[in-house]
């Protein structure tokens, strides 16, 4: 039987924008569910602390959160990377820091997705700074293909081909976080300029 290759058209896309279903929802789900076990079989006596990076992670981190048994906390911090078209330009900023001290504490940085790696990179160096007891990366995604910077997760839920995404918490110009699964977005050329946020 042919693979039927399901694009969501509807409300989500503006013209010349399409996107294919990479990840269904279900499967996302299940994989963050065993993710969430390991954290907790990994840290069994640990109070955790779970910092989003805004905005993408916060889809992954809320799923992430609420299975992993025990005591868990949540902190939130926010960079923008800047680029034209779909691609990030390895520039960084820190937009919205934590509210409350790392030291001591084990965290867990939650990422949307691993690609150059010059934003976990980044935000790793200077978490380090603030000496916490531990600190992990939890990515849902990965590109290995595009890393530049020499980063790891120490979680990941899938790895996926060197295509841009969309869907759970992954935007183009701030739009499609809200898809249900992760796709792949395609544009017609003259639609590419845009800016992404983290
Ligand atoms: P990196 O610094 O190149 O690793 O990219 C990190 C950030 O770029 C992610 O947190 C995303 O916000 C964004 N990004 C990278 N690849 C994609 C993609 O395929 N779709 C949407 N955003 C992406
Ligand atoms: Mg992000």
């Amino acid at each position: 039987m042919a693979t039927k290759v399901k694009t969501i058209r509807s409300a989500h896309s503006r013209p010349g924008e399409k996107v294919k279903v990479l990840i269904t929802r279900d499967r996302i789900h299940r994989r963050i569910l065993e993710i969430a076990k390991q954290i907790r079989q990994d840290f069994p006596d640990e109070p955790l602390l779970l910092v989003g990076v805004l905005k993408g992670a916060v889809f992954f981190l809320s799923d992430l959160a609420r299975g992993i048994p025990g005591e868990v906390s949540l902190d939130f911090i926010a960079v923008s990377s800047y680029g034209k078209d779909t691609k990030t330009s390895g520039q960084v900023r820190l937009t919205k820091d934590l509210d409350a001290s790392i030291e001591g504490r084990t965290v867990i940085v939650v990422e949307d997705i691993l690609d150059t790696g010059m934003t976990l990179q980044y935000l790793l160096r200077i978490l380090e700074q603030r000496k916490p007891k531990r600190l992990r990366v939890a990515v849902l995604l990965d590109k290995p293909e595009r890393r530049i910077a020499a980063v790891q997760a120490d979680y990941v839920g899938f790895s996926i081909p060197n295509e841009f995404v969309v869907g759970f918490g992954l935007d183009y110009a701030e739009r499609y976080r809200n898809l249900q699964g992760v796709g792949v977005l395609s544009l017609k050329a003259h639609d590419k300029a845009g800016k992404s946020e983290a």
